[in-house]
């Protein structure tokens, strides 16, 4: 399976800024299914300009299609401009717009309905590695973030420990290694023998220097980037790295 390499830009880039951004992406690594995920108002001019080899994602959906939401966007509103995947439940929704477990599982479900790809990201925070609560933490999240009904092929997860986000701090290889094996048993448990077609991704200050380590581990079939991958040079680092 290809490895995922995904770039969330977050709350960064004008249009302009995310056109340079997109054309300077060289996702020429066969290794790699290279995603980038541009805030909502520059989706459509990057698709426009993206070259046929990276996938387009939003970073977020609300779990209904219409409504009185005001400053949300739909699932159906991201398929209508050709949106491929969407990042749910990251660490920064649900800490800065509460949303939790259930909520995500919601919106994972209105996301498949929109033939959209849900990376479903958990991760736990330094209090509960510290109290070696991690595992039990990211298991709970997992057990709701991802509904009963999904498919194995339909879902990616990303496990991002939040005290590695936008830190510069890097989870240590063993914390990897330890975290994915046991999501990929959480998975097992739930899918079977599919649980192998689940890409889990790594997220937290990943770069172009520790890429290639972070790629090497058992069970991480992808990373999910921040930072770098707002900086071309180094988000193809990455994609290199693959
Ligand atoms: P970071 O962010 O790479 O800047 O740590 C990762 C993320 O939030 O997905």
């Amino acid at each position: 399976m290809k490895k995922l390499i995904a770039g969330n830009w977050k709350m960064n880039c004008t249009n302009t800024e995310s056109i340079a951004l997109a054309k300077a992406i060289k996702a020429d690594n066969k290794n790699a299914e290279v995603l980038i995920c541009p805030s909502f108002t520059a989706l459509s001019v990057v698709k426009d300009v993206m070259g046929d080899n990276l996938a387009l994602g939003a970073q977020d959906c609300h779990v209904t299609d219409k409504g009185a939401y005001t400053g949300n966007i739909s699932a159906d509103m991201l398929q209508d401009i050709d949106c491929h995947y969407v990042i749910l439940g990251h660490s920064e929704r649900r800490e800065q717009h509460s949303e939790h477990d259930n909520m995500i599982g919601q919106k994972v479900y209105t996301a498949l309905t929109h033939n959209l790809k849900p990376i479903v990201c958990v991760g736990e925070h330094l209090d509960k590695r510290e109290s070696g609560m991690h595992i039990e933490t990211v298991v709970t999240q997992l057990k709701s973030s991802i509904p009963l009904g999904v498919e194995a092929n339909d879902v990616t997860v990303a496990y991002e420990p939040v005290w590695a986000i936008g830190t510069g701090r890097t989870a240590s290889t063993e914390d990897i290694l330890e975290m994915h094996e046991a999501i990929y048993a959480f998975l097992t448990e739930r899918f079977g023998v599919a649980a192998e077609n689940i890409r889990i991704l790594y997220g937290g200050s990943v770069k172009a220097a520790n890429a290639k380590e972070i790629l090497s581990l058992d069970h991480v079939g992808g990373v999910l980037v921040g930072g770098a991958s707002l900086n071309a040079d180094e988000f193809n680092g990455i994609i290199d790295a693959a």
